[in-house]
């Protein structure tokens, strides 16, 4: 099949490379011209494992190609997926300029097309917006009717940063919310060599179980964190607890990690937009509100402990080590690293930082501190170190030969605490030394 794109931003730019991957042409659309240069250059403008091998592959071939002129990829295409970005207002709720800026386009380009041509849906978004402003901005500008002229459908993205590839070859499920049958057959067609269950729903409950799955895997978080506290109380490990819960096949182990709590641009953002939807039908959400809570209180809560267990940290050398909201990739969007490095600064610590894919990210948000690329001259020059990110690296540094550290604080498990038998060291979720 003929694909266009809209956007070129992470979700957009693995859906490429995946549909490219099961032999569909592809055109990227942004109106960025030096990302699109960077993108035909065969590199991601963002850090993700795999991505640009096959990005390179398939600008080679052919099979991905980019664009400015969003109306012409789409006269010469069969299907668009919109995937522009959904980012949060201030009070929570989600920026819809972006949607209702490609749908327009879409719809003017669509006034002129004879063919049946499917709008998919790709970002994350509100409960109703597929069949409100996307369609309703489409319609009015084409003069067409969606599930007759033209099919709407709404497909949720659900890869995980740093296993984007893997994410969008083997999906568990793949959700396809529409309103007609012609459209589902079309998408159907097109994610079946997935071999993955295609559940067929409507495009609004399709919005939601995105939102819910979010929200779900960020309680599950937050509850192992309000856990783990209480654990480190009570004198237990809350990884061997979890690990006991987790064997419920009606839980499972997964998204049971105690941490410094989630960060990312998609479960802080999508929690905060389905408690403002609640706000707005009326209805309380006292146990999303928690989950956000939790979120707030455990990098706070590391520094407490920290500080409580071994002494002042104003005026003290602290590096830290991690700044990506997680491994494999070198967004900080919403990193925990952050309420961390604040909290830090406003004990008067002098603090310094390391990361292996995110000093330059995260420079923008915090440029007043000193970052390093040398793990071993950070680690030399510190007294306390914060381990925030859980990258491998940090598991196999020689710990037993770092004597002059005052403490390693570990917000993620990154260590076996067998190498820190001569280091003062607290990892989370464990009893309090
Ligand atoms: C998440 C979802 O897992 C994807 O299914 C979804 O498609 C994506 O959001 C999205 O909506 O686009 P992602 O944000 O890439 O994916 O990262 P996760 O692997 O889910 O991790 C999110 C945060 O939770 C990280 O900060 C991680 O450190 C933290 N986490 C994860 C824990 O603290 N404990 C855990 O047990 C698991």
């Amino acid at each position: 099949m003929n694909i266009s794109i809209i956007g070129t931003g992470y979700v957009g730019l693995t859906t490429g490379i995946a549909l490219a991957e099961l032999g569909n042409q592809i055109i990227l659309v942004d109106l960025i011209k030096e990302k699109l240069d960077i993108i035909m250059s065969g590199v991601a403008p963002f850090f993700e494992p795999g991505v640009n091998e096959l990005l390179s592959k398939h600008i080679r071939t052919g099979n991905i190609k980019t664009t400015m002129d969003g109306a012409n990829a789409i006269m010469v295409t069969d299907m668009t997926f919109i995937t522009v970005g959904t980012p949060s207002r201030k009070d929570g709720s989600m920026d819809d300029s972006h949607i209702r800026s490609a749908s327009k386009m879409i719809g003017e380009a669509l006034k002129d097309k004879e063919d049946f041509h499917v709008v998919v849906m790709k970002s994350t978004v509100v409960p109703g917006t597929t069949l409100g402003i996307i369609r309703e901005t489409i319609e009015r500008q084409s003069g067409k009717k969606g599930g007759s002229d033209l099919g709407i459908a709404m497909c949720p993205e659900f890869l995980r940063e740093g296993a984007a590839m893997h994410d969008s070859m083997h999906p568990d499920r793949v959700v396809v919310g529409c309103i007609d049958d012609r459209t589902y057959e079309i998408m159907e067609r097109l994610f079946s060599p997935l071999g993955s269950r295609i559940l067929r729903t409507s495009p609004t409950a399709a919005e939601m179980i995105k939102y819910a799955s979010n929200s779900l895997l960020a309680t599950k978080i937050s509850f192992t964190n309000e856990i783990s506290r209480i654990c480190e109380k009570v004198g237990l490990d809350v990884y061997e607890i979890m690990e006991g819960v987790g064997l419920d096949f009606r839980i499972n182990p997964m998204f049971l990690k105690a941490g410094a709590g989630f960060g990312g641009s998609c479960f802080p953002k999508d929690v905060s937009a389905l408690m403002n939807l609640a706000k707005q039908l009326d209805l309380d959400t006292p146990l999303l509100n928690g989950v956000m809570k939790n979120n707030e209180i455990q990098p706070q809560h590391l520094v407490e402990v920290a500080e409580r267990t071994f002494g002042p940290l104003g005026g003290r050398r602290v590096a830290v080590l991690g700044l990506a909201f997680k491994p494999d990739t070198d967004d900080i969007r919403e990193t925990r690293s952050l309420p961390v490095i604040r909290a830090l600064m406003d004990r008067g610590a002098v603090v310094r930082a390391t990361d292996p894919k995110a000093i330059g990210n995260f420079k923008a948000a915090i440029p007043d501190i000193v970052y390093s690329d040398d793990l071993e001259e950070i680690l030399d020059w510190a007294e306390f170190v914060f381990i925030l990110t859980e990258w491998p690296e940090y598991g196999t540094i020689d710990w037993g030969s770092k004597t002059h550290l005052s403490a390693v604080i570990d917000g993620r498990r990154s260590v076996d605490p067998v190498s820190m038998k001569n280091v003062k060291y607290w990892a989370i979720g464990s009893p309090l030394p």
